[in-house]
């Protein structure tokens, strides 16, 4: 089965050497085409360099999945401050879909954020996905989860649907939520 020759990897930055991240970007144009012009120059949107990206490879060593972390602050209504760990360009290549490989390398992200002490994980998604992850234990939040390029700039986007993860016993907060990059 395609699944079992698949090993997975959980890379920092610095392990990310130049052809490893030319293939990643390669294999990111090629899922996400309509994110093309981000993913010829970088790994992720809005100038946040993954902190970590797990990674799926087959045999050959060529990409089965992906799912990079990067760091966002989030400022609730009461301006607590969270780090949070964002996680972001999930995706699985075709002949590895309904294997399970995404929810292995979800939690594989999810893992590694505990291990770092993210209090949350937060993600953006379509609507369309949003019965996926709420099957893997993603929330929708109550209020708005709005992403900021600057403190005034609202950032439109194309993947509407703001989902968390709590990863420890602390509730995720209340009411609406701002999301930076790290302030
Ligand atoms: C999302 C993804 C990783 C899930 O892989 P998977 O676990 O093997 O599961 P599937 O491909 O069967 O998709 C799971 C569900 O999401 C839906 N879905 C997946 N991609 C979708 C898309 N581009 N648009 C709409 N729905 C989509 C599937 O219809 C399926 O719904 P169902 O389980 O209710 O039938 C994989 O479909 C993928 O890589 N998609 C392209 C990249 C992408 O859009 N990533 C999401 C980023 S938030």
């Amino acid at each position: 089965m395609a699944s079992d020759i698949i090993k997975m990897d959980v890379l920092n930055e610095s392990e990310i050497d130049e052809p490893l991240d030319a293939q990643i970007r390669e294999f990111l144009c090629r899922l996400f085409p309509n994110w093309e012009s981000v993913f010829k120059t970088r790994r992720a949107w809005h100038d946040a360099p993954p902190v970590f990206t797990a990674i799926a490879r087959d045999e050959r060593g060529d990409i089965a999945g992906h799912v990079a972390v990067v760091e966002r602050t989030i400022t609730t209504n009461w301006n607590f401050r969270y780090l949070v760990a964002s996680v972001q360009g999930v995706s699985v290549d075709e002949p590895y879909r309904k294997t399970g490989l995404s929810v292995r390398l979800l939690n594989v992200a999810l893992d590694e954020a505990r291990k770092r002490k993210y209090p949350f994980a937060i993600l953006f998604c379509r609507e369309p996905l949003v019965h996926f992850y709420e099957r893997n234990g993603w929330k929708l939040p109550d209020d708005s989860m709005i992403m900021w390029r600057d403190r005034e700039l609202p950032i439109h986007m194309q993947s509407n649907c703001p989902m968390y993860r709590e990863l420890t016993d602390e509730p995720f907060p209340e009411g609406p939520i701002d999301v930076h990059n790290p302030l």
